[in-house]
């Protein structure tokens, strides 16, 4: 049984009025409750549940997605979403207030999405009971997707400017904590049995064949077409056309539509285009010594 993490006081996150440092997970107020997130851990788990883990701004939604299509062989008017529901209603975040309690009584297969650094999931996955696909996105990247999201996302406050977010995220004054601290907890993890390892670059260079390699590891069997269907329907370009996937449901109480999409840009290499020299040499620096003995290794730019 891998051990429980003591409790540590929950504490303020640099002057962020709404954010929480609980446990080594940054949290929004209201958003999430550390004691719900404390119950996570001993949630009981079924063979067929499928986490997709991801520091945000990583694909989250686009896994979402993704596993839908699965789940429906490709076939977009399938997808269930017989109530209308989002696909973040239908696979959402198991750390959101009021989800765990849903999660107990949910239908098999449980697709859920989390933000969490390993050690506050259930430690059930550890005994091998449930998958976890992690996505891991180059943290440039993250950067300044996740800076776009804090103008359109109505719970996180709005950036100063480009540079003091910068700061902060190098900090991890943000949701989700420090960027290098998520993907240490994971990475040590990616060879388990029941996890797969992704990055999203690989997802925009070759998708078909991450689809293939995320269809075998949730034992979903699809003729060559439907799989042809399912990538179709996850490219950028079609994914933001279909109303359950892009977002453009979600009320504008939570985010603000005229500030932009959550499908922005879906490229890699968009950092350039916002970094300064001085920014890139120091993020470079800092990722040297975090990374040194985590070999993962990202693409920064498509030539
Ligand atoms: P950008 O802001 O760089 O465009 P998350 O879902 O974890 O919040 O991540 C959102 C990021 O994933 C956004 O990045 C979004 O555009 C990108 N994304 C979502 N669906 C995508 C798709 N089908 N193809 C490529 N990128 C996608």
């Amino acid at each position: 049984r891998a051990e429980r993490i003591p409790f540590t006081e929950t504490m303020p996150v640099g002057r962020s009025p709404n954010l929480l440092l609980h446990r080594g997970f940054v949290m929004i107020q209201g958003t999430h409750l550390p004691q719900e997130v404390d119950q996570i851990q001993d949630l009981d788990l079924r063979d067929s549940d499928v986490f997709v883990a991801t520091y945000p701004k990583s694909g989250t939604i686009w896994l979402q997605h993704i596993l839908l299509l699965l789940q429906s062989k490709g076939d977009v008017d399938l997808m269930s979403n017989k109530d209308k529901l989002s696909n973040g209603d239908l696979v959402p975040w198991i750390e959101v207030n009021g989800q765990i309690q849903e999660f107990a009584t949910a239908e098999s297969p449980r697709f859920r999405v989390t933000h969490l650094p390993f050690h506050l999931m259930p430690t059930a996955l550890s005994r091998k009971k449930g998958k976890v696909i992690y996505v891991a996105r180059n943290p440039k990247d993250i950067l300044v997707s996740f800076y776009y999201f804090h103008k359109l996302a109505t719970m996180l406050e709005t950036p100063r400017s480009f540079d003091d977010f910068f700061e902060k995220f190098i900090k991890g004054e943000v949701m989700g904590g420090r960027w290098f601290e998520h993907i240490k907890s994971w990475f040590s993890h990616k060879d388990d049995i029941n996890m797969l390892f992704i990055t999203y670059e690989e997802m925009i260079l070759d998708l078909t064949s991450v689809i293939k390699r995320i269809a075998d590891f949730v034992d979903t069997e699809l003729t060559q077409d439907q799989l042809q269907n399912v990538v179709k329907h996850s490219t950028f370009k079609n994914m933001r056309k279909i109303p359950q996937a892009n977002y453009e449901q979600v009320p504008g109480d939570l985010l603000d539509h005229h500030e932009g999409t959550f499908m922005r840009k879906g490229t890699i290499g968009d950092w350039k285009n916002h970094f300064t020299v001085a920014q890139s040499e120091k993020f470079d620096e800092i990722f040297k010594q975090e990374m040194k003995d985590f070999p993962v290794s990202f693409i920064w730019d498509i030539r």
